[in-house]
Order: structure tokens, then sequence, then C-alpha cells
């Protein structure tokens, strides 16, 4: 992140703090807080983000006074803004005089005020009333010297992200209006001709509530997309109001991660700067590589540039069953894995820990024990260690490979009522693709379905359930320009509304892979089916077991078939295929593999697509560039509890400790590595040098 361009976060340096909640304190505390935060190392603190109330204590009234002096005393200790527009959560006054703000659940049941973000998204006076305190805000704080970024509302959808009030059906209706022009237009493409859903009129369709039985799934579909749009619109109206007032200064919502609620591609459109809420399980071994995924997400909505972990926890978090905490060095490691993924820095959920309230076991930089607490003591030793990374700042991230997210098919594919098996989770697919390229040991970022892909040399597609025939010429043109695609099961089968391709699955794709999908034969809970491979792969004859899905395809004559169902009664049949085009080729995944069947797959593809492929599987460690295109900044991760030795990196130099990596670099539990060295020429070297740090010896603690 640089001063530079226009629009982006002013810091010259990584980001380092957290959320601030001064209003929970005693104003005695304030300069004890501003002290601790700079014996911390923060220069960026994130307020006041539920402070509505305050602010505006009655209708049009307001009290800054707090405000004013906070900001004044972090600026003074040289701590910069992350200033929220406080509107995620409206005032009680708002609510009781106008309680029709208030959202409605599917069952028609209003949610009652008492917890927060109690707003329906469509409500005009909820919109009018943010609009109002974002205005005097930007107003007041525009042209104070700390403010660094707008950070608008607070993690849309958390908690409301769908209304069935009668203002979100009257909302829901322009927006379908607006989409279909006529009725005869929903009604074609909602298929009403389907038991008896035919409307006369707009004004006849009410948001899908809890109805007699299942309910049309492209009504179902249209109301997840309407739903993130009544999201996105109230985003983009809190940005309107803050470009008009202080056109230079960057704007963000925080993100939570892979969130299937919201389209993030048309929410990263909106604002200047990507940043994430990033709550990995201290208690899930595996949190580390969803985590990958999530941080390839943001790097890759703003393609490829810096984006920012806005928030994490220290140690446990409070809304979990059981609130694990991080063990010493699991949150320095973790840390360290959004930076190496693209993060300009590190900030926690919260500054100081509550004493009341739902988040008051919820851990804090400063915990309950103050400067004594276990927390404070390591983000502080973070702090330090963040200005020798200095260097990493406005750097970006190298992959070769790339995984297809469409919200569009998400959504398809989760309505519960009319697929051919609910066990199909896009998301829980999405993962599974992406920790086997994470265990060959790329790096993996997202793109839309229809591009652009970028330098990607290999295409993922767990699925795309709604295939485009745009997104199927770009993924074609992709594949004769010399990508290698992979697509996964119950891709291309229905178009944007909702409705079957002609011919079938895998519609638009059906010349591109050189299958046809005959019928979908879901896994009946607890069936047991496996696949064989032919010589082709590294272990021809090896069988891999199927998870939940499988598929009747027949393939056209130029399809080869690489590996065929070995039992049930698919037997015989193919269940993995490649088809050549032009330079590249389209490889079909009819069935769910499991992950050992994944990650042989996937290192046949990383060959075709000349990705190097780690010589063995180590999925605790993780090695991740950041290039400024003449420096390489190698981090190198042990997210396991066990010693671990990754191979020298010559001509290198460790960043947080000075030490040359000439000779084997040693990492102990958690232990991390930023290894600083010049840049390959050309970037596909680049590729090698990771390969070879992919070496583990597996040695664990005595
Ligand atoms: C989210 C919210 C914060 C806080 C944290 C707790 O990220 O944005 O206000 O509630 O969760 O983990």
């Amino acid at each position: 992140m640089t001063t530079t361009s226009p629009r982006s976060i002013r810091l010259d340096a990584l980001a380092y703090g957290g959320d601030y909640n001064p209003d929970q304190w005693p104003e005695s505390v304030w300069a004890e807080d501003a002290r601790l935060m700079v014996e911390a190392g923060v220069n960026l603190v994130t307020l006041p983000v539920f402070s509505w109330p305050l602010l505006e204590p009655r209708p049009g009234e307001y009290d800054f006074a707090g405000l004013d002096r906070v900001i004044d005393l972090l600026w003074e200790h040289g701590i910069r803004i992350d200033l929220a527009t406080a509107t995620a959560t409206p005032p009680a006054w708002l609510v009781r005089e106008h309680p029709e703000v208030l959202p409605w659940n599917a069952d028609g049941v209003r949610l009652e005020f008492g917890s927060r973000q109690s707003y329906c998204p469509s409500s005009p006076i909820f919109r009018e009333a943010a609009l109002r305190l974002t205005r005097t805000l930007a107003e007041r704080y525009g042209a104070h010297p700390a403010l660094a970024l707008w950070h608008v509302s607070n993690e849309y959808g958390d908690h409301v992200s769908r209304c069935w009030c009668p203002e979100s059906a009257r909302h829901f209706r322009r927006w379908l209006q607006n989409r279909y022009q006529t009725i005869d237009g929903l009604n074609a493409a909602w298929g009403t001709s389907c038991w008896g859903q035919h409307y006369l009129d707009f004004e006849q369709i009410e948001p899908p509530r809890t109805a007699t039985g299942p309910i049309n799934p492209a009504e179902l579909v249209d109301f997840e997309r309407f739903s993130s749009d009544a999201l996105l619109e109230l985003f983009q109206a809190e940005i309107d109001v803050l470009r008009e007032v202080t056109p230079d200064i960057a704007v963000t919502t925080n993100f939570m991660s892979m969130f299937r609620e919201l389209d993030y591609w048309d929410f990263a459109d909106a604002e200047d700067l990507v940043t994430d809420d990033a709550y990995p399980d201290p208690s899930d071994q595996d949190a580390h590589i969803a985590a990958a995924l999530n941080y390839g997400l943001m790097r890759s909505l703003k393609d490829g540039r810096p984006w920012l972990l806005l928030e994490q926890a220290p140690s446990a978090v409070s809304w979990r069953e059981v609130n694990v905490p991080k063990a010493p060095g699991q949150m320095r490691v973790g840390s360290m894995q959004a930076l190496a993924h693209g993060s300009d820095g590190v900030l926690f959920f919260q500054w100081r820990q509550a004493k009341f309230g739902p988040e008051k076991f919820h851990s804090a930089m400063l915990g309950h024990r103050g400067e004594r607490s276990r927390t404070f003591q390591e983000t502080k030793a973070l702090g330090a260690e963040l200005k020798t990374l200095a260097p990493i700042t406005g750097t970006r991230v190298r992959a070769s490979v790339a995984l297809v997210a469409d919200w569009d098919s998400w959504w398809g594919v989760s309505e519960p009522e009319s697929l051919p098996s609910v066990r199909l989770d896009w998301l829980r697919e999405a993962r599974a693709w992406h920790a086997a390229a994470y265990a060959l040991g790329q790096p993996v970022d997202v793109a839309r379905a229809a591009g652009p892909y970028g330098e990607h040399r290999v295409l993922l597609v767990p699925n795309l359930y709604a295939t485009t025939t745009e997104q199927a010429a770009a993924l074609t043109a992709f594949v004769e320009a010399g990508g290698q695609l992979v697509v996964g099961p119950f891709s291309g089968v229905v178009d944007h509304r909702e409705q079957i391709h002609d011919g079938g699955a895998p519609g638009p794709l059906r010349d591109l892979l050189g299958v046809e999908v005959d019928e979908w034969w879901p896994l009946a809970d607890g069936q047991i089916r496996s696949v064989a491979f032919d010589t082709s792969f590294a272990t021809p004859g090896e069988t891999h077991g199927v998870r939940v899905w499988s598929e009747w395809i027949e393939v056209a004559p130029r399809t080869e078939v690489l590996a065929t169902y070995a039992d049930g009664d698919l037997a015989g049949r193919p269940a993995v295929t490649r088809r050549a085009s032009g330079a590249g080729a389209a490889w079909y995944l009819s069935a769910g593999l499991d992950s050992d069947g994944m990650r042989a797959v996937l290192a046949q593809v990383f060959a075709a697509a000349d990705v190097p492929v780690a010589a063995s599987i180590d999925t605790d460690l993780e090695v991740v560039t950041r290039t400024d295109g003449t420096t390489d900044y190698t981090f190198v991760l042990n997210h396991g509890r066990a010693d671990r030795s990754a191979p020298p990196i010559p001509g290198g130099r460790d960043l947080l400790t000075g030490a040359p990596s000439d000779s084997a670099i040693a990492l102990p539990a958690f232990g991390v590595a930023v290894i600083a060295h010049p840049a390959p020429a050309d970037p596909a070297p680049a590729r090698t040098i990771e390969s070879e740090l992919l070496q583990p010896t597996r040695r664990e603690r005595p």
C-alpha cells in the first residue's frame, strides 16, 4: 500500500492495531490505552463501530465530544484511524419510533432489538438515518490528519443477510421488474408453468417466506442475488456520500472470508481496499489450509493488490460452542500467513478485553490482566516484528493456479429442496480442491468464472453449476491459449435463469470437455464407491475413494478417459476425462474424489502446465512468495507443533532474524522465516524455488 495512488489507505507502513471501543471504558483509561498502543507498535485503530446511540443520542442531535477527544489523543500518539461510519447497528430510538426498520425472518417473525445489526437492508428509513450520520461524520472528520480509511458499517450480512419483511418485498419486486422488465419475462424465466405458479403482476410476488412445500428454485436464487444486491446498494449509498464529501479517502467494509451470502466480487468492485476478518479455529489442525484459500480470495478480489486483515482474534473467540485459545506462537504464525498471502498489515478484534456484554470472554490484545496478559506480550512482540517486515509492503503474491468462485453456482447448489443430492456442498468442494493444490505446494488465487484469468496456468473449477455461454467461451479461450482447466461434477447444468441447458449437462462446456452427462448418480449416505486410474498416472491401477457424487457420462471421440469407476452400477464407465484443445486441455472430474485422488489428478495437471509439485507432502509447512519483481520475500511457515527444517535459499536473508538462508532453515513449532532474496528474471523459476523448499523433514518434538 502506498500513499501515492488515489484512494489508498493513508499509511506508509504495514498496518497494526485493532478495534477500539473507548465507549466501554471510563475516560481515565484512555491515556493508558494510548500509551500501551504505542508500546505494542499500534499505528491504526478501528472506531467507533457501534457508537451510533452515543454520537446521535436523539434524532438529529449529535455529541462528538468524546470521539473528538479520543481521536485527538490517538493522533497525538501517532496512531491513525480506520473510521467507522457507525451504521452497523441503529439506536433504540430509531427502531422504537419506526419498528418497520426491524428485519423479518423467513417465517414472517420480526426480529427484536437487543443484539446488533437490527435493521432491514431495504428500509428507506434506516438508509436515510444512516446516510445522515455518515455525512455528518464525513464532514466533521474528513480533514482530520488521523483519518486513514473509511470503514463502512461492519461485516455486512453477519447477522442479517436476508430480510423477508414487507419493505423487502417491495424492494424485491422492484429488483425483479428491473431484471425481467415484464411479468411474462419473469414467468418464463422462473418457469411458473410448473406447479401453477403463474403471476399476472409483480405485485403478486412476495419474498420466498416459509411455504407449503419446496419453493421455486429460480425464485430462491433470485432472492439470494437480490439480498446480496440490497446490502450492496446500502454500501454503495454510504460510499457515494463519502466520495462526495471526502473524495481522497479510501473506503472499505470488512469481509467475512468465504461468505456465501454476499457476492464479494461485486462488493470489492465498489470499494477501494479489500479487508477481511479471519477467525480460523485454533482447535482445527487444518484451519490454516482453509485460511490460505480465504486469503487467496481477498488478494484476488482486486486483481492481486494487497488487502488488509482487519480483524482476527489474539487468542480465543467467544462465539463458538467451545472457544479454544491459540497456543503460544499460533497467533504469530497465523498473522504471518495473512502477510504471506498479501495482507499489508494485521489488526485484531479487539484492543482491550471487554468487562461486560456478549464479548467479555473474547480475547483482546490487552487481556483482563492488562500488560501482564499473554496476549499483550505476544501482540507487542508481533508489533515489533512487523516493523522489520516493512519491505514487503505493497508487494504481490505469485501464483500459477487459480480457483473459480461463482456465487450464482454457490447459491444454486445450496438450495435444499430440489437437487439430486443436498450433500454436494459448494464450499466444502472448493476447500477440498484447494487443499489438494495446497498440499502440492501451490498458493491458489481465486478467479471469476468469466475471467480475467491473468497469468494463471491452471484453473480449478470445483463446481460451476450455473454456466453462461460467456463463461464457457472465456474458459474455452483459456484452454486454447495453453491453460489447463479442471472442472468438477455437476457443472454446466443450468443457465442464469436456473433452467437446464438444452441437451443437458455440461451445457455450453460440452465441446470443451468432450463429455455428456446422461444422469447424476449421487452416493447414498454410507455408500462406498471408488475409481481406478489408468496408466497415464504415476500409480496406474490405483483406486481412490469417491465422495458424495458420481455421474454416468458418455465421452466424445477425442476425449481420453483417465479413470473409470471401479465398482457399483457405474463400474467400468468413465469417471475422469481429458480433452486437448488448442494448446491446452480440459479435464473433467465426474466424481467427488477423496483427497489422495484429488492430489493425484492435480499432480498430473500441474505437470502438464509446468507447475512444480512439492516433493513430499507436509501440510503443516507452507511456503508463499511475495515479490516486487526485484526482490522475492519467501515466507516459510510452520503451522504445526513439530520442528521442521526447510532447504536453504542461497543468497537470501531472514528479515526477522537477519540470519542468512544459505543453510537449512530451522523452524520450531509455529516457526516463521521471511527470506528476502533476489527475484528470478523469469517468474517461472520462482515456482521452482518454492518447490525445492517443500522438502520437509518430519521431526516430531522429543
Ligand atoms: C466480528 C465483528 C466484531 C466482533 C468479532 C468477534 O468480526 O466484526 O465486531 O464481534 O466478530 O470475533
